[in-house]
């Protein structure tokens, strides 16, 4: 069985991970400072990094520490995980939905500056499977408007936008570690920042709001959540970290072999290759009306061949919650047939060509079949 997905733990991690079970400090302590070290090295651009038990709570930290609070507006792809929608409201801001272009899934900057209003506090793009959006363009508006931006970077660890690294822009960047991510430290995540006090504000937000004095005395000056991640986790992230970048290196081999080889068919909408994409997934379109069949019964037949494959996402403005806060089908058409007709294709470093083989095979049996039936 092929899933969509698997996340690359070799020796060197288990070994790593023996030995902190060995040192007898299991909670935060050197191995994160380790990894937050080996982060900025990576990023560049002169950031600091702070880890975290998800990026969630990164980007939880990052919102708070903003100062987007109750009232706000923040605006948001339609098409992502939701964890982007939900850590607007986890203080009482308003997630503004935009809708997103159909292949690369990022949005689009017409709809941000369309969606903007007097309350819009900031903006959250997401990287979405680790196509890097249009920064450029995006910091020219946010800067016009006078607006914060946090990227969500959950799937673009390695990503580079014009030649630089997704997390060196000196802005609040957050990332996932998790194990589907490009590496993972089990759960975990991070944000990358360039600025100082926001760094220091982040550290108390991400433990019990605890800042020491110089004497070591214990103060509490605000709110603050418990969301440290342990040695453990930083561990194995030490030694995923330096595989990263040969892991991304695999992932783009993979998804052209399969651009190369899908069929070109009418019902099929693939992604594109752009430089510096980290191919986080590699999520394609089926036009399953057109081929007189449903998601579900394309993937049972895959299934049936021994692949798996997933589904991200739907559209999020559609969620109870989120029809909650006044939003209805149509609203957002490209998120929309995005959520409905988006097929993750498995895409890992351990692949083989042939793995990627035997999956358009098989696609492009079911695609001609289908139309034949
Ligand atoms: C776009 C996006 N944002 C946020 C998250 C949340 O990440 P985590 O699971 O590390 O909290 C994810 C996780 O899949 C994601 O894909």
């Amino acid at each position: 069985m092929l899933p969509f997905t698997r996340p690359s733990i070799d020796d060197a991690e288990r070994q790593a991970v023996s030995e902190v079970l060995a040192s007898g400090w299991l909670a935060s302590g050197p191995r994160v400072e380790a990894l937050e070290q080996g982060l900025e090295d990576y990023l560049g651009g002169g950031v600091s990094v702070r880890v975290f038990s998800s990026a969630t709570g990164a980007l939880e930290a990052a919102l708070l520490a903003s100062g987007v609070g109750p009232g706000d507006e923040v605006i948001v792809p339609a098409m992502s995980f939701v964890a982007t929608a939900n850590v607007v409201v986890r203080f009482g801001a308003i997630p503004v939905f935009v809708d997103v272009d159909l292949v690369s899934r990022n949005l689009v900057i017409e709809n941000v500056e369309r969606a903007l209003t007097p309350r819009t506090r900031a903006l959250l793009p997401v990287h979405f499977a680790g196509r890097g959006v249009d920064l450029a363009a995006l910091y020219a508006l946010a800067e016009y408007h006078d607006l914060r931006v946090i990227e969500d970077a959950a799937q673009a660890i390695g990503t580079a936008v014009e030649g630089r690294r997704v997390g060196a822009s000196g802005n609040p960047v957050c990332f996932s570690f998790h194990p589907n991510k490009n590496m993972t430290t089990i759960e975990g995540g991070a944000l990358a920042s360039n600025d100082a006090a926001l760094i220091r504000r982040i550290e108390r937000i991400r433990f019990h709001g605890i800042e020491r004095g110089a004497d070591g005395a214990m103060d509490v000056p605000e709110w603050g959540g418990k969301m440290n991640l342990p040695d453990v986790g930083a561990a194995i992230g030490l030694v995923q970290l330096s595989r990263l970048d040969g892991f991304n290196a695999r992932r783009r081999q993979l998804a052209r072999r399969y651009i190369e080889r899908l069929p070109n068919h009418p019902a099929l909408l693939l992604p594109a290759d752009v430089p510096g994409h980290s191919w986080h997934m590699f999520c394609v379109c089926i036009d399953y009306e057109m081929l007189g069949t449903t998601r579900a019964e394309l993937q049972q037949r895959l299934q049936e061949r021994g692949i798996g494959t997933g589904i991200h996402y739907p559209a999020m403005h559609l969620f109870s919650l989120y029809r909650g806060y006044g939003y209805a089908p149509g609203d957002f058409p490209v998120a929309e047939r995005i959520g409905e007709q988006t097929l993750t294709l498995p895409l890992f470093p351990a692949m083989t060509d042939h793995d990627v083989d035997r999956v358009c095979n098989a696609l492009e049996a079911l695609l001609t079949t289908e139309v034949e039936a």
